[in-house]
C-alpha cells in the first residue's frame, strides 16, 4: 500500500488488528526486516510496516534526518486515523523513535528498543560513515553489503544460520544508494538521545542481541539504567539483526512484554 504525504509515496504494510504496533527499520533496511514479527503478531495486533523514505518501495526524497524519518511516521499515522502506537524500532529505527518520542511523544503507548543506543556518532563514527558514502556513491548496493554484513549479523549466525546471512545480504544489496547516501548524512548529523531517557514515561522493552557488535548490549544497559521502569532483554546467540537471527526468541520476549503492560 502507498499513502501520499506531502507528495512522497510512503510504502507501507498495514496487516493484523488489534492494538496498532509500528514497525521501524534499521539502515540500511526495508520494511521486509519485520516479516517474522508480523508474521508472529498478525492475530494480535495490527502491525503497520512502513519503508522510510528513500529504502525499499519508497522513493528517495531529500530531505533526510531522523526528525524527517519520525515526522513521515506521524503524518502516516494521520493519514491512517491512528491516535497512539507502540513503537518498535530497531537500530537506527530506534534513533527515529527517540526522534519520534521527542516531537509526538502523546502519540506513544510504548516503546520496543532494539539493537540500538542513545548515543550520537563520535567523531571516528563520522569518518567510517563518510568513507561509506564514497564507496556507495561509486558502487552502489553491493559495496554496502560487503561493508557492512560482518558487523551486521553476529558470529553464531554467520556459523550456523547461512540462510538468515543471506536473507540480511539481500536487504542491504537491494539497498538504493541516494537513499543510503541520504540516511549517512542525517546518521552522521542525529543529535545525542541520552537526556532523552529519564523523560521516557510510557512502557519500554529493550532488546538485544548478546553478539551485537554494532550497538552492543553496554549501550543497551545504558538505555535500561536511563529509562526508568524499562526491561532488558539480552538474547544469546544473535548480532544486530537479533530480531532475524533469534526471530522465535525475539517475538517471545515481544509478546511477553505486549501482554504483561496490556498493550496487546
Ligand atoms: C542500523 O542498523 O540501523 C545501523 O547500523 C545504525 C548505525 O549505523 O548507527
Amino acid at each position: 500500500m502507498f499513502a501520499l504525504i506531502d507528495g512522497l509515496e510512503i510504502a507501507y504494510d498495514d496487516v493484523g488488528s488489534g492494538p496498532p504496533i509500528v514497525f521501524i527499520h534499521g539502515f540500511p533496511h526495508d520494511r521486509t526486516l519485520w516479516t517474522p514479527q508480523v508474521g508472529a503478531l498478525v492475530d494480535h495486533a495490527r502491525c503497520i510496516v512502513p519503508d522510510l523514505r528513500g529504502f525499499g518501495e519508497t522513493a528517495p526524497a531529500p530531505p533526510y534526518s531522523m526528525d524527517q524519518y519520525a515526522d513521515d511516521l506521524e503524518a502516516l499515522l494521520a493519514h491512517l486515523r491512528i491516535d497512539r502506537v507502540v513503537l518498535a524500532g530497531l537500530s537506527m529505527g530506534g534513533y527515529i523513535a527517540f526522534a519520534f518520542w521527542r516531537r509526538h511523544r502523546a502519540r506513544v503507548r510504548g516503546l520496543i528498543l532494539a539493537d540500538t543506543k542513545a548515543s550520537a556518532d563520535t567523531a571516528e563514527a563520522k569518518t567510517k560513515r563518510q568513507e561509506l558514502m564514497a564507496v556507495v556513491r561509486e558502487r552502489g548496493g553491493d559495496a554496502v553489503a560487503e561493508a557492512m554484513l560482518p558487523g551486521m549479523i553476529g558470529k553464531t549466525t554467520r556459523e550456523k544460520n547461512p540462510l538468515a546471512a543471506e536473507i540480511v545480504r539481500e536487504m542491504l544489496r537491494r539497498a538504493p544508494v541516494d537513499g543510503v547516501v541520504g540516511a549517512l548524512q542525517a546518521l552522521m548529523e542525529r543529535p545525542d538521545s541520552t537526556p532523552t531517557l529519564a523523560t521516557i514515561d510510557v512502557p519500554t522493552l529493550i532488546v538485544v542481541g548478546e553478539e551485537d557488535a554494532l550497538t552492543p548490549p553496554k549501550e543497551s544497559r545504558l538505555m535500561h539504567d536511563g529509562i526508568a521502569g524499562s526491561r532488558l532483554e539480552i538474547l544469546a546467540g544473535a548480532g544486530h539483526v537479533s530480531n532475524i537471527e533469534r526471530a522465535s526468541a525475539f517475538n517471545h520476549v515481544v509478546g511477553e512484554f505486549l501482554a504483561s503492560v496490556e498493550l496487546v
